[in-house]
């Protein structure tokens, strides 16, 4: 059986991006209460890190996170190799290779979006991994660099790395400048390019391409997979987490209820006591969790107490129990508002309308 024929391969028809400081372990233990069959990405993380430094403090994540990704970003085929190993061996359901990004740092270090220019030498990094490790090999790229931003350029980049054994396109649909612009300008700045990587797909039918950059909403999501394979979402994804509560349900078939924000923060509780217990400061999980509430009653005493109070020397869970209170209460607060003002209300036929909403 080939990797690609194996079933173990991740279902990547909705992904979170990688994001740096945003995807670490705790952030995605909680992105999977809310959604179970999301796939989930890690920060990227240098094939030097893994091959020379602290493997488990970078790589070790909880065996509730499945399906996750392991993002590196290099282009040293012998070491994208060992890492492809070693992601296997820490049990990561794919391995993906950064391709996308243009920061100086990266830049310097020859890998990133840089390497968009030499896709001889990323087939080459993307066959040394397949041939090293079961699990399979994904690359996230631009829809071009620079001047480089003709089709057939993205087209023979695609090809190459298709050749090579590389399982899945993920495409960021715009081009990112080297020179000139920061990595957030390159998220926002270059416009976003969907045409692009639609034809991408129809020129490829048979590469699975998802594509990212800019969807912030589930109808969006539904739209781009009617041309393309797979959606991966980024900012919106982190900043508004409960986006995700309906993707089980309306992409995968999921027969399970859509769990309430509440009900998210009580099944992350268990993790986060275990977590203060071994040590990790309260703020590094609380930090993901700040959006949870957007748009909803509460969400600003939400964010506060978990911001401010969560950061203070030994905050424990208790921090996050408080915060949901005040949640309840911000609720029940705008609801006794809409009691009193349904008692001054003279209109018997309003009355009754309202009433029925309280
Ligand atoms: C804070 C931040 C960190 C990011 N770090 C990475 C990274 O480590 N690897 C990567 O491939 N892309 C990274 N990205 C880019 C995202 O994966 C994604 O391609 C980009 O944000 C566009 O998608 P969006 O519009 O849905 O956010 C990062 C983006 C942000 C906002």
């Amino acid at each position: 059986m080939t990797k690609r024929e194996n079933a173990t391969e991740p279902d990547r028809r909705i992904s979170v991006a990688p994001m740096m400081e945003r995807t670490d372990r705790h952030d995605r233990v909680f992105l999977r209460l809310i959604s179970g069959r999301a796939l989930l990405y890690s920060e990227m993380i240098s094939t030097g890190a893994i091959v020379h430094g602290g493997r488990t403090d970078l790589l070790a994540f909880d065996p509730t996170e499945h399906p996750v990704a392991l993002q590196v970003g290099g282009a040293d085929p012998a070491e994208l190799a060992e890492c492809a190993q070693i992601a296997a061996a820490f049990g990561y359901d794919e391995i993906n290779l950064n391709v996308g990004c243009p920061s100086d740092r990266v830049q310097n270090a020859r890998f990133g979006a840089c390497l968009m220019a030499e896709p001889a030498l990323v087939a080459t990094g993307v066959r040394a991994m397949d041939a090293a490790a079961p699990i399979p090999v994904t690359v996230k790229c631009r829809i071009g660099i620079d001047e480089r931003e003709s089709f057939a350029e993205l087209y023979d980049f695609a090809n190459q790395v298709a050749d090579a054994g590389c399982a899945s396109l993920i495409v960021h649909a715009r081009k990112a400048w080297l020179k000139g612009l920061s990595p957030r300008e390159n998220r926002e700045v270059p416009p976003l390019r969907y045409d692009v990587v639609y034809r991408l797909k129809d020129s490829m039918p048979d590469l699975e391409i998802v594509i990212n950059g800019g969807v912030t909403d589930l109808d969006a999501v539904a739209g781009h997979l009617a041309h393309v394979d797979g959606v991966m979402i980024g900012r919106a994804a982190y900043e508004n987490p409960y986006l995700l509560a309906e993707v089980d349900r309306r992409f995968f078939g999921g027969a399970h209820p859509v769990p309430s924000r509440e009900a998210v923060v009580e099944a992350l509780l268990p993790y986060i006591d275990r977590q203060c217990a071994r040590g990790v400061p309260l703020s590094h999980i609380t930090r993901h969790i700040l959006g949870l509430f957007n748009g909803q009653p509460g969400a600003r005493a939400w964010r506060r107490t978990l911001g401010e109070t969560a950061r203070l020397p030994n905050a424990g869970p208790e921090v996050v129990r408080q915060a949901i209170d005040q949640v309840c209460a911000a609720r029940a607060s705008l609801f006794i508002e809409g009691a009193l003002r349904l008692e001054g209300m003279e209109d018997e036929r309003e009355r009754h309308i309202v009433g029925n909403i309280l």
